[in-house]
C-alpha cells in the first residue's frame, strides 16, 4: 500500500479492508472498512495508531515508504482495540520507538493486552503537550468513544485532530477524503456506524463535543480511524454537527416493525399494523429477522420514533432471532422510543408479555393494548393489529410535534 500525504509531512499509512462484512463480529459492514494509521514527520517521527493484524503487510509497506529510511521516534496509542493496536507489538519490536504515549486508561488496557516488558511507555492525561520539533502533540482523553482508553491527538500547528473511533464510517474506498465521495452514502454509513457502535455512549458524545467546543480548538482536518478523513473547516463542522445530531437522538416520523414468524401469522399481523401506521401518515420499515441482520434493524431503529416487535410464542418464550435482536438493542440503549408488542400463539401464549417486558426494560413507552392472536388471525384480529398501528402512529405524531 502506498502512503498518502494528507497534509505537508503527515501521511495516511493505514489499510483498506475491502472484504470486511461483519465488523468486530456483531455489526454488518456491507461496504468494507479501513483501519487508518498516520505518520507525522517532524524533527522526530510519530506514528499514530496501527491497523488490524491481518493487514500488517499493507501497513508496514506504507509505513516504511513514508518513513523513507528514517527511524520511528514516537508511537501514539489513541486506542487499544485490536483493529488499531493489532500491529503494536511488532512496531515496538521492529522500530524500537523511544517514547510510547497512551492515555491513563490506555496504560491499563495496554498492560492487559500486551504484558509489555521494558517498553518506554509515557502516560498522557488530557492536556499533556509534547514537542516533536515544529509541531506539538496535544492529548485529550475521549473515554468511552469507544472504550475507556480512547484518546484524541491534536496538533495545533496543522489544525489537525486524530480522533480514533469518533467520526468514522465503515467504508472501503480508494479515496481518502470525505469530500471526494458521495455525500448521501457517506452520511448513511456514518449514521450506521454510530447506531451500532457509538450509540450507547451518546451522553458522553455530547459532553465530549461540549468539552472540545470549550477548548476552542482550531480544526481544519479530522482524521478518524475508520473511513474517510474530514478535510477543511466546513467538513469538520459537518462531522461534529452530525455527531451532535446523532447523540441527541431526535426521532423522525418513522416506525420500525421487527418480527420473526413460524407459520406467517405474526408476519400477517406485522403487515396489518403497518397499514395502521401508514393510515396515520407515519413512515414504516417492516423488517423480518430472517431477512435482516440485527445491525441493519438497529440502523433503522436509530432515528425511528417507534419500534413494534412481534414474535409467536415458542416453548413458553419468544423466537431466538427476536431474543437476539432485543439483546442487541438493549445493549445499544436507544433513548426515547415508543414501543408495542404483538404475536401469535398456539396454547400458552406468553409472547406479548415477554416482549412488553423487554421493551419496558429498554426504556420504551408502551402503547397498549398488545395484540395476541391464537393460531391464525381473523378479520377481528387484523382490525386489532391495524388499530395498534394507528395508536402507535398517533403517539409518534404527538412525540415528534412535542
Ligand atoms: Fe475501531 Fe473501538 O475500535
Amino acid at each position: 500500500m502506498r502512503p498518502v500525504e494528507i497534509k505537508k509531512d503527515i501521511f495516511w499509512v493505514g489499510a483498506v479492508d475491502w472484504n470486511s462484512r461483519n465488523f468486530h463480529g456483531y455489526s454488518l459492514s456491507p461496504q468494507g472498512t479501513t483501519y487508518n494509521a498516520f505518520l507525522v514527520k517532524d524533527q522526530q517521527t510519530v506514528l499514530i495508531d496501527t491497523v488490524k493484524h491481518d493487514f500488517r503487510g499493507q501497513f508496514f509497506c506504507a509505513l516504511s515508504k513514508a518513513l523513507d529510511g528514517r527511524g520511528l521516534d514516537c508511537l501514539v496509542v489513541n486506542h487499544l482495540e485490536p483493529d488499531h493496536a493489532g500491529c503494536l507489538a511488532e512496531v515496538v519490536e521492529r522500530f524500537k520507538p523511544k517514547r510510547i504515549f497512551v492515555s491513563p486508561m490506555g496504560e491499563k488496557s495496554l498492560a492487559a493486552h500486551f504484558h509489555p516488558q521494558g517498553w518506554p511507555i509515557e502516560v498522557a492525561p488530557s492536556g499533556t503537550k509534547v514537542s516533536v520539533g515544529r509541531r506539538t502533540l496535544t492529548f485529550v482523553e475521549i473515554r468511552m468513544l469507544h472504550w475507556p482508553d480512547n484518546m484524541l491527538t491534536y496538533i495545533p500547528e496543522d489544525a489537525i485532530a486524530f480522533t480514533s473511533d469518533a467520526f468514522g464510517q465503515n467504508w472501503a474506498t480508494s479515496e481518502r477524503f470525505a469530500d471526494e465521495v458521495d455525500r448521501s452514502t457517506l452520511t448513511r454509513l456514518m449514521a450506521e456506524y454510530y447506531a451500532n457502535i457509538v450509540l450507547p455512549y451518546s451522553p458522553v458524545v455530547l459532553k465530549t463535543l461540549d468539552a472540545l467546543a470549550g477548548m476552542n480548538l482550531d480544526l481544519d482536518m479530522v482524521c478518524p480511524d475508520h473511513g474517510l478523513i474530514w478535510r477543511g473547516r466546513d467538513e469538520v463542522a459537518f462531522a461534529l454537527g452530525k455527531y451532535r445530531e446523532f447523540a441527541q437522538q431526535k426521532p423522525k416520523n418513522k416506525a420500525v416493525i421487527v418480527y420473526d414468524t413460524m407459520w406467517r401469522s405474526t408476519e400477517k399481523m406485522a403487515l396489518a399494523a403497518a397499514e395502521g401506521l401508514v393510515a396515520e401518515g407515519v413512515g414504516v420499515r417492516v423488517m423480518s429477522l430472517k431477512h435482516n441482520h440485527h445491525s441493519a434493524v438497529m440502523s433503522e431503529v436509530f432515528d425511528a420514533a417507534a419500534v413494534l416487535v412481534g414474535s409467536p410464542t415458542h416453548n413458553n418464550g419468544i423466537l431466538p432471532l427476536v431474543a437476539d435482536m432485543l439483546t442487541y438493542m438493549k445493549g445499544l440503549r436507544p433513548q426515547g422510543k415508543i414501543g408495542a408488542a404483538f404475536g401469535s400463539f398456539g396454547w400458552s401464549g406468553e409472547c406479548v408479555k415477554i416482549l412488553a417486558e423487554w421493551l419496558k426494560d429498554i426504556g420504551m413507552e408502551l402503547v397498549e393494548p398488545q395484540v395476541k392472536v391464537k393460531h391464525v388471525p381473523d378479520h377481528a384480529a387484523f382490525q386489532q393489529c391495524f388499530d395498534l398501528g394507528r395508536a402507535v402512529g398517533q403517539a409518534v405524531k404527538k412525540k415528534i410535534s412535542g
